[in-house]
């Protein structure tokens, strides 16, 4: 039997296709992953199942994005030979590890998870919580699990996840007479999240304040003209702050040269810097990533058809991948693996 703690490194990322991905994810995760698949075979999962733990009742919310966030994929480097693109929902090792784990995992832990408790409380959902909602944190146990992944990149609000996965491996292991399930570790996105364009702590579609990888010209320029910059600098010559400030926190993120931003940044807090033209630099900016994007996932979106036969490339090698360790738990558990 292949023992799956053993094995090299292995990266896996993944995403609710509940909208188009916007400028969040490109900073937070999907720049990373177009570098990472150079030195690390890597998984990337369209979570269609969790999106739907929260849309349950509007199920082509999520079904109508799986091959939009297929095409953010491939728009932004990610490159099908090097990783593997793959679908929750194709994949029932993910759903049956889900079913074993729920066993070895009390009611009380998962609302204890703080992400859990703080998008219950956001989304209001109180006694009308959704069964499948609380237990994701399991359902994502079981992906990373199933992948044998040892190398997660999340944003920090995921950490709870991570932590609770790594119980869940222990707790299984030391069922089974060796251990099968692989622990795993958060990679940290080197840059911070991203804010909204309002200023708010997150690029949210539920907030509205988010910009689309796929955003037009148009729609570029409207978001920079309505960045959030600081209110207290009223003319020019006033001094401004930087510091949440988001026309700056955007150039940090995106700009080429660092050192003209720091260089703004000292001009922009003496006086004498006015926010035009600090959104005319950062706008150019945007216009110049995303131009080559929106271009290359026009073509792509407009053949289906292709973005569905790579996905499910990827989805019969990630089957064939998990099954693997579907098996090795049963196995442990005692349970006949009869196919
Ligand atoms: N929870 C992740 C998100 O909301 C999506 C996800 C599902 C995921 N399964 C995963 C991320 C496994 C990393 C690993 O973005």
């Amino acid at each position: 039997m292949t023992d799956t703690t053993q094995s090299s490194p292995l990266v896996l990322t993944g995403d609710r296709p509940t909208g188009p991905l916007h400028l969040g994810h490109y900073v937070g995760s999907l720049r990373q992953r177009v570098t990472l698949q150079d030195n690390y075979p890597q998984y990337i999962l369209i979570a269609d199942l969790q999106g739907l733990t929260d849309n349950g009742s509007q199920p082509e919310k999520v079904a109508s994005n799986v091959l939009e966030v297929m095409a953010d994929y491939l728009a932004v480097g990610i490159d099908p030979l090097r990783s593997t693109i793959c679908l929750q929902s194709a994949l029932p090792a993910l759903a049956e590890l889900t079913m074993l784990y729920m066993n070895i995992v009390t009611v009380s832990r998962v609302e204890r998870n703080p992400t859990v408790k703080n998008e219950i409380q956001q989304k209001g959902f109180s006694r009308s919580l959704p069964a499948g909602f609380l237990v994701y944190p399991i359902s994502q146990a079981a992906d990373i699990t199933a992948f044998g992944a040892d190398r997660v990149p999340v944003g920090d609000d995921q950490l709870p996840m991570i932590e609770q996965t790594n119980e869940i491996v222990h707790k299984m292991n030391s069922l089974l007479p060796q251990p099968v399930l692989r622990h795993c570790q958060a990679l940290l996105s080197p840059v911070g999240r991203l804010p909204g364009i309002d200023g708010s702590a997150k690029m949210s579609k539920t907030l509205g304040n988010t910009l689309a990888l796929s955003a037009s010209e148009e729609q570029i320029h409207k978001a920079v003209s309505a960045m959030y910059t600081d209110p207290g600098h009223l003319r020019i010559s006033d001094p401004g702050k930087t510091e949440g400030n988001v026309v700056f926190t955007y150039l940090d993120a995106f700009h080429p040269d660092a050192d003209k931003v720091t260089a703004m940044k000292a001009h922009y807090q003496q006086g004498g810097l006015g926010d035009r033209q600090c959104k005319t630099e950062l706008e150019e900016c945007l216009q110049t990533l995303l131009a080559p994007i929106r271009e290359r996932r026009a073509k792509l979106i407009a053949d289906k058809e292709l973005l569905l036969e790579l996905l499910r490339e990827g989805s019969e090698k990630a089957h064939q991948h998990t099954q693997k360790t579907l098996h090795a738990v049963k196995r442990g558990l005692g349970l006949p693996v009869m196919f």
